[in-house]
């Protein structure tokens, strides 16, 4: 789908379908025609309120101007937010697809001013709403254009941001849909070297002999069942004269069957969503090398095998040497990730960054804790921790900050290594992060957990059910407004 700015007379022009934001009782900035009289008498009466959510479609009923008008209802504009301004565009681009419109055009028609901040939030929405995965033909077709009614000298560069942002979101969407045996760990290398050709960012692919060589006995070990080779992905961003430097770090597994803890059936299907956390540094990585803000320098890593049970898997009782040196004790070969982010994550630390974030779907208790509505934060950092709410708040990839005290870093003590995998069920969640925080060498370290956020079992607004590209637009706003 491709965003552009259009001047006002696209409202007069033979578009499928035009979608006017309203707030209150009057229209304004409509050119003449029966069919935005009628939407304005339909409002002056007050026959149809424009609450929040709440929409109207109306068909022509004679040639010349747009064949059918959509009012979406935003309710009273200082209330407006820009998730609402999401929702808004999809809501458009869905009702689109439902008339097989080939062409959405998209405007204000009320008090609300469309500024660029707002203008972004709505291409968002748009894009997003747009996505279909691809193997199968969907049931319905998005418009291949949005044209979004701007005269601000700033909407081209809005949309731009917004055209970026929702391609890379869709692109970490599909990566998570494919199902396991379409994207094993060398899809992911081949799509990072893609996209680091495409935007001018370093790439290297370290494969298993360069895994060796790095000591790399994390996700060595966790590679052991699979016949797939491993792999640890940079991608690095660097813009002119960068003030600060971050890392960020994916969890990458194409496949988690648990290994030989293995998982129970139900659901084991979802476990290819396991590679978002990598998907999503990918994606974040395309983003810039599109859009090429400047300031931050940014270097994404990810490691990425399969779990999976064959016979040289790692066991429970294993000992594992990690690059760090330190070494785990295995004791559920399901908790697999944090034993792949070991290596991934003292990689990161190597290039003494300003600040590490990763993302990982890791745990089933960040499910049972906030669902899908929010990702874990949990980072001993305030700083960088406010920097991430912020960006959450701003983007709608809301994130709820979790406890870091020292207890949970106590139950993961091993009598027969450094540190064990798992403490069991109790705070599940938080004994995986303070896992994790042994491997960032006392760095500011935020790890996100995205196991109930990066995938989601129902449609709503601008996701549809499966992948939702979850990080890229949060992760997008902490590099821009970084300074
Ligand atoms: N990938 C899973 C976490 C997961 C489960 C994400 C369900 C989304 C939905 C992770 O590798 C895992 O299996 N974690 C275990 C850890 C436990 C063995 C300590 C878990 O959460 O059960
Ligand atoms: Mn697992
Ligand atoms: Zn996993």
């Amino acid at each position: 789908m491709r965003l552009t700015a259009a001047p006002r007379k696209a409202l007069s022009s033979a578009a499928p379908l035009v979608a006017l934001l309203v707030d209150g009782d009057k229209l304004s900035g409509a050119p003449a025609g029966r069919l935005y009289e009628r939407a304005g008498r339909l409002l002056a009466r007050k026959t149809f309120k424009p609450e929040k959510r709440k929409t109207l479609l109306l068909h022509a009923d004679e040639d010349g101007g747009p064949r059918a008008l959509l009012l979406v209802g935003t309710g009273p504009a200082r209330d407006v937010t820009g998730e609402d301004l999401r929702r808004v565009g999809a809501m458009a681009v869905n009702c689109a697809a439902e008339l097989g419109a080939k062409d959405l055009v998209l405007a204000g028609g009320g008090a609300l001013r469309l500024g660029e901040e707002r203008l972004q939030a709505l291409g968002e929405g748009a894009l997003l709403a747009g996505y279909r995965y691809s193997e199968k033909p969907a049931e319905t077709t998005p418009p291949a254009e949005v044209r979004v009614v701007s005269d601000l000298r700033g909407a081209r560069k809005a949309l731009a941001v917004a055209q970026a942002l929702g391609d890379a979101a869709n692109l970490v969407r599909h990566l998570g849909d494919l199902p396991g045996n379409r994207c094993p760990p060398r899809h992911l290398a081949e799509t990072a070297r893609k996209v680091a050709r495409r935007g001018g960012l370093r790439c290297k692919v370290h494969g298993k002999e360069a895994l060796q060589r790095l000591k790399m006995g994390g996700i060595l070990s966790v590679n052991q069942g699979s016949a797939e080779e491993p792999f640890l992905v940079e991608l690095e961003y660097r813009p002119a004269r960068p003030r600060a430097t971050l890392c960020v770090v994916g969890k990458g597994l194409t496949f988690d069957s648990g290994g030989i803890s293995i998982k129970p059936a139900d659901k084991m299907e979802d476990m290819k969503y396991d590679m978002c956390g990598a998907a999503a540094v990918i994606g974040l990585l395309q983003a810039l090398g599109e859009l090429k803000p400047k300031g931050l320098r940014v270097i994404g890593i990810f490691g990425t095998t399969e779990n999976l049970l064959g016979p040289a898997a790692y066991k429970p009782g294993d000992i594992v040497v990690t690059a760090s040196g330190k070494t785990i004790e295995v004791i559920n070969t399901d908790a697999e990730g944090r034993v792949v982010l070991a290596d991934a994550l003292h990689h990161a630390a190597q290039f003494k960054p300003d600040a590490i974030v990763d993302l990982a779907t890791l745990t089933g208790a960040m499910v049972i804790a906030l669902g899908s509505e929010a990702a874990g934060l949990f980072c001993q950092d305030d700083a960088l921790a406010e920097r991430l709410l912020a960006a959450g708040r701003r983007t709608g990839e809301r994130l709820w900050r979790m406890p870091t005290y020292a207890e949970y870093g106590e139950k993961i003590k091993s009598h027969w290594a450094d540190i064990k995998n798992s403490a069991g069920r109790e705070a599940g969640s938080c004994t995986a992060a303070q896992f994790l925080f042994h491997f960032s060498a006392g760095l500011p370290h935020a790890h996100l957990d995205i196991a109930g956020t990066a995938w989601d079992g129902r449609k709503r607004d601008y996701h549809i059910e499966g992948g939702t590209g979850f990080g890229v637009r949060l992760l997008y706003d902490v590099v821009v407004n970084w300074a």
